[in-house]
């Protein structure tokens, strides 16, 4: 089975989706660590309250120095460095130490979710950046990381309708409780590697795109 551990900054909803569905065999993977920046991260209480191991590395400016030193609490999970690196609500750029760590022939075994339907409002607070803007349909994407912001290959979506939303709350509950159900079905398929990449090219773009086989 694929070995995974997730970085995460934040509450970790998606964290407890995700250990959810490896509990009830839904994701046929091994979650073996947490690992966050934040020490008090929502995401830690959880994972020991589940007794999976956990790590806090704080933030320093030094990004790629810190991302050394998340490269070897990840090392020292049990069974060592996972085979994928799942981030849930990761909140930090990666610099190409961690992602050349899980580089795979054509892309890096690292996975994101991001909440919108990219390549529209990458950044932060996806769902604000939505609503701000009027847009009448919000979503979510699962893509692999690449050394860009939010601009890796995509491999799923999920998309809602906001036009009756009042508040951004609102579009953040809607958006949580889709992102709960396609994290960890995209995972599913994507953590065993049963997936491949298509060059498209058309005039002003050429992209890598991701295909379950
Ligand atoms: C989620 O909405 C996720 O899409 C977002 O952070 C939230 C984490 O929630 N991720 C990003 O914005 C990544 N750029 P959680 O801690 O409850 O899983």
């Amino acid at each position: 089975m694929t070995s995974f551990a997730v970085l995460a900054s934040g509450t970790g909803s998606n964290f407890e989706a995700i250990a959810d569905a490896v509990q009830s065999g839904r994701l046929a993977a091994k979650l073996v660590g947490v690992v966050s920046d934040v020490p008090d991260a929502g995401v830690l209480a959880k994972a020991r309250l589940r007794g999976i191991t956990t790590a806090v590395v704080p933030r320093e400016k030094d990004r790629a120095a810190h991302d050394r030193k998340i490269l070897q609490a990840l090392d020292a999970l049990p069974g060592g460095r996972p085979r994928f690196l799942v981030l849930a609500g990761y909140m930090r750029v990666m610099t190409s130490t961690l992602i050349q760590a899980f580089r795979a022939d054509r892309y890096s075994r690292i996975v994101n979710i991001h909440p919108s339907l990219l390549p529209a409002f990458p950044g932060v607070a996806g769902y604000a950046q939505a609503y701000a803007h009027g847009a009448k349909i919000a979503g979510v994407t699962v893509h692999l990381v690449d050394e860009g912001l939010d601009s890796g290959p995509i491999c799923a979506q999920g998309a809602f309708s906001i036009s009756e939303c009042e508040s951004v709350h609102e579009v953040e509950d809607l958006g949580k409780e889709l992102e709960h159900r396609l994290y960890p079905e995209t995972l599913s398929w994507i953590l065993p590697e049963k997936f491949k990449l298509e060059e498209r090219e058309t005039a002003s773009v050429r992209r890598l795109c991701v295909r379950p086989i």
